[in-house]
This record gives structure tokens, sequence and C-alpha cells, in this order.
């Protein structure tokens, strides 16, 4: 056996991986493997090659959760700031009233929830031919959505670049993952076995192998975040008919990143905040005062441009989606009062 050399991250790096992995717990973890033959060392290799990683660790499968507990668990109660036991909680639909009317403020609103297949690796570690079995389930369960739902789901393999471009400026497309996924693995043979279902209206959608199998994902051009987490909730509830996701009473809903587990849901509006921008000390007091987070509106780890604020959930686990929305209508309710106000 070879011997274990305890791994050097990046002096600069804060990554939640960085604190939490002692030599000892190197030790006892480094040589184990889950039953699809994910290591330690393949789980932390995004956190050591990206110093600016977070959490800086992923799971190839579901048995991460378990082989690797000793250190996932802390890593998970810091990230999600959950102390003691987590109870999994099933969501209702909501019947809010849309934060905007008069379209002011908010441009979009968007609900997503990540889902992994039981019984497939996750896509950091899956195979080639896995991957393709996981699109052809989901292209097969994608048939039996109702009438409301019903669209056309669309392969990225074979594309032109200037098809695939064309795709990504209609946010057809995702793009290959960013360089945290690439150290883990996700981008492998891209974009292989990858697409989007869309449904006619475009209002709901569906990634296939992107950072977890499925992305599944309703949205419109309007402030009523509770039709859009009804929506989504109705289309999930027919692809879970089909399809078996993995969960684990103890953690939720699967998924390819810690940070994503529990409800795996993230709930946000794209908002202008003319004022707001100017006071970033009170928008910040806001958002912390209920539990929300801002990211450009460009995606993950992208700058505020114009104004336009992504506010979402901060929380996923230990809370329930029903009371995810809720809490995010009455922040962004706060903020559009603060805003007025000015
Ligand atoms: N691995 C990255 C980090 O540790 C991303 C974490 C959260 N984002 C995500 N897309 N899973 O910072």
């Amino acid at each position: 056996m070879q011997p274990l050399i305890f791994p050097t991250f990046h002096s600069n790096s804060r990554a939640l991986v960085k604190q939490y992995l002692t030599p000892a717990l190197y030790e006892e973890l480094a040589p184990l493997k889950t039953h699809t033959g994910f290591t330690l060392d393949a789980a932390i290799q995004s956190g050591l090659k990206n110093p600016d990683s977070s959490i800086g660790i992923y799971a190839g499968d579901a048995q991460s959760y378990s082989t690797f507990s000793s250190i996932l668990d802390p890593i998970i109660h810091a990230y999600h700031a959950v102390e003691g036991s987590i109870e999994h909680r099933p969501v209702d639909k909501t019947l809010l009233a849309p934060l905007d009317p008069d379209k002011a403020f908010i441009l979009s609103s968007r609900v997503r929830v990540a889902r992994n297949l039981k019984g497939f690796s996750f896509p950091c570690h899956i195979t080639g031919q896995d991957r393709s079995r996981v699109e052809s389930l989901v292209s097969e369960a994608i048939k039996k959505l109702p009438r409301n739902l019903l669209g056309s789901y669309r392969g990225f393999k074979g594309l032109v670049p200037s098809q695939m471009q064309d795709l990504l400026n209609r946010k057809q497309a995702f793009p290959k993952g960013d360089r945290f996924q690439d150290a883990a693995g996700i981008n492998r043979n891209f974009p292989d076995s990858r697409g989007i279902f869309a449904s006619l209206d475009k209002k709901f959608m569906i990634w296939v192998n992107e950072e977890d199998h499925l992305r599944i994902i309703s949205m419109e051009s309007s402030s009523d975040i509770s039709g859009v987490f009804n929506r989504l909730c109705s289309g999930l509830d027919h692809l879970s008919n089909w399809l078996d996701f993995a969960f684990n009473k103890k953690y939720g809903f699967l998924t390819s990143c810690p940070t994503n587990i529990g409800t795996a849901m993230r709930a946000g509006v794209h908002i202008r905040l003319r004022k707001l921008e100017k006071k970033q000390a009170l928008l910040k007091r806001l958002v912390n005062r209920y539990n929300l987070q801002i990211r450009g509106t460009g995606g993950e780890k992208t700058l505020v441009d114009q104004g336009i604020f992504d506010i979402s959930n901060k929380q996923r686990l230990g809370i329930c989606g029903t009371r995810i929305i809720e809490n995010l209508h009455t922040g962004v309710a706060a903020i559009i009062e603060a805003e007025k106000n000015l």
C-alpha cells in the first residue's frame, strides 16, 4: 500500500475542507472507498486546486455522505449553520400575492432544485455509459409530463460552436462548468449526454448532467414567486413517478456539492434596486436579516451589474421548500419597501 501523504492546501485557502481535515482524519478516511470506488482524494481535488473555494469538497455518489461523514458532517453543519438533528420536511403549495405587480423592481422569479438519480454515481465520478443512461431515463420521464409542461429535449452533442452559442445566448443551454467543477471532474466529456429540456412556454426547464444529474427549474418574467414554485412542485411530482432520486433521511436530497443538500432548492428574484445600490450597508443588513444572499445576475460568483441583483435564499437544509418561499417573499417585500422609502 502506498504511504498516505497529507494534502497541502494553499496557504491562502479558507475552504471549510482545509479547516476540518486534520491529519488524523485524513489517515482514517484516505484508505476508504465507496462501492463505486470514490475516494477522499478525489473529493477534495477541487479545493486543492482552487484556493478561493468556499468549501472545496464534492460527493461522488450517495454513499460518500456516509463513508466520508466524519469530514462531511462538520462541513455541512458549519456551512448550513444547523445545529442538532436535521429533519427533512415535505412541501405545500403556497398562495402568496405577486411581490411587485406593477413590475417596478422585479424582472423575473426563479426556483430550482437539484436532483440525482438513485443508483448512479454523481457527475464528478460517473462513467460515460452511465451519464448516457441518466440522459435516457430523464428523456423518457419528460415524455410523461402533464400537458402544460410538455416541451422538447435538446442534447448538446454534435452542435457546432455557433449553434451552441446561440442556445447559450437564449439561455437554452448551460456552458461547460467553471474551474471548481472542472477540477472535481464534472466537465469530463462535455458536452456528451448533456442537454436541456424546455417546456413550450420556456417556463419549466431541466438541465441534464450539469453539476447534478438534474437541475429542475421554474421561472418567468414576473414577481409571482408562489406561482413559479407551484409549477416546480407539480413538475417534480410528476417526475418523481418515473425517477427515483438519491435521498437520505438525515440530509434530504443528496447533491454533488454539500452546499446544495436538503431541499436542494434555490429560489430567487432578479430585482433592480437603483437606490439601495448606493446604500450597500443597509442592503446587506436587510439581506442578512431575512437569511438571503446576493449574487450577480450572470450566475454564481458573478458581480452585480447595472443595479440588478439576484436575491435568493441562503438556507436549504433543515427548512422546507414552502418556508424558503415564504421567507423570500417576506424578505424581498421588506427590501422593496426600503427601496421605496429612500
Ligand atoms: N466548490 C466551490 C467552492 O467550494 C463551489 C461551492 C458552491 N457552488 C456550487 N455550484 N456547488 O467554492
